[in-house]
């Protein structure tokens, strides 16, 4: 895959620990256009990459294709940054970073069904390009954006402008003002997609109540918003190759991927944040510790599929079918 470098334009706090870059070509050429619900990958200089939604206001373009001469995303400063979020808030402008093409794992569905969209804390980033463009095509939408508290939030400002009315917050710190999850989703009309990007426990909360409401799983949409840390996080266990017979350590810190790879194994995976499906791995033994939000509930509680991009062990080793 081809990768773009890029000059950081403008680095700006948007709330005390989100800070919106502004990227431009570093030859002043033309960038990539890219569709709502898009991200890119940078590089980090000490090895891996991280994803950034591409975020839009653009309300004028009619076409679901948006920008092409900056690329915008913001970055929330993690407590326990390994090296991602740390090293995109040292960047100033001038500064040269690498990135892949943009990528769409989260696109608007066909069609002019009403979208409802739920999201949580940075999980705005990617619902803003898809505002605008239902905005530019006089689609039906609602978003409902939640976080601890008013400071958290980014961009209330532009996305009243945009939205006006269609746009719903919520604070957790304020009594009467959280999120009633069941209340958006019992409201919904039953031909509404529902898109929904934010932590674990969000999706998760989504899913179960718009499958319990009637909707078809083709109608929830979702992004899931986890960083390399929490992914990591965990109890040092083992994997062992049923095809080789290899055992390698995942210590905390590291993704079985991460482990494979070091170790010169081609692995198949995509997102690195459990929501796409396509590392899915067969368990022969062992007892997973699920932390993606792919999985049906009757997969998790069977523990004969896992993603390895974020789950762990809950025994001191798994055999997987590798
Ligand atoms: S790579 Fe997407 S779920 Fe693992």
């Amino acid at each position: 895959m081809t990768d773009l470098k890029l000059v950081v334009k403008s680095a700006e706090p948007e709330t005390d620990l989100i800070k919106v870059f502004v990227l431009q070509p570093h030859d002043k050429g033309s960038l990539p256009r890219f569709t709502p619900g898009s991200h890119i990958r940078v590089r980090l200089p000490a090895g891996g990459d991280r994803a950034y939604s591409l975020i839009t206001f653009d309300t004028v373009s009619t076409t679901p294709e948006n920008g092409s001469d900056l690329f915008r995303i913001a970055v929330r400063l993690e407590e326990e940054s390994t090296g991602g979020s740390a090293y995109m808030h040292s960047l100033k402008p001038g500064e040269v970073i690498t990135v892949g093409l943009p990528k769409n794992d989260f696109p608007l569905h066909e069609g002019s069904a009403p979208a409802v969209f739920l999201a949580g804390g940075i999980g705005i980033t990617p619902i803003t390009a898809m505002a605008a463009s239902l905005t530019a095509r006089s689609f039906e939408f609602r978003v409902h954006y939640t976080g601890r508290t008013r400071g958290s939030l980014a961009f209330l400002d532009r996305l009243d402008a945009m939205l006006g009315s269609r746009l719903k917050v919520y604070y957790d710190d304020e009594p009467g003002n959280a999120i009633d999850l069941a209340a958006i989703i019992g409201s919904a009309s039953p031909e509404s997609h529902i898109y929904v990007c934010g932590p674990r426990g969000m999706i998760e909360a989504v899913k179960s109540m718009a499958r319990s409401n009637g909707f078809a799983d083709e109608q929830v949409h979702f992004e899931l918003f986890t960083n390399a840390v929490s992914a990591g996080k965990g109890d040092t266990f083992e994997v062992e190759l049923a095809s080789t017979g290899e055992v390698f350590t995942v210590p905390s810190g590291k993704t079985i991927i991460d482990v494979l790879e070091d170790a010169g194994h081609d692995v198949l995976y995509d997102c690195q944040r459990g929501d796409c499906g396509i590392c899915e791995t067969t368990v022969i033994s062992g007892i997973p510790d699920h932390r993606d939000v792919v999985l049906s509930e009757d997969e998790r509680s069977s523990g004969k599929v896992m993603q390895i991009c974020v789950s762990r062990a809950k025994s001191p080793r798994l055999v997987l079918d590798l």
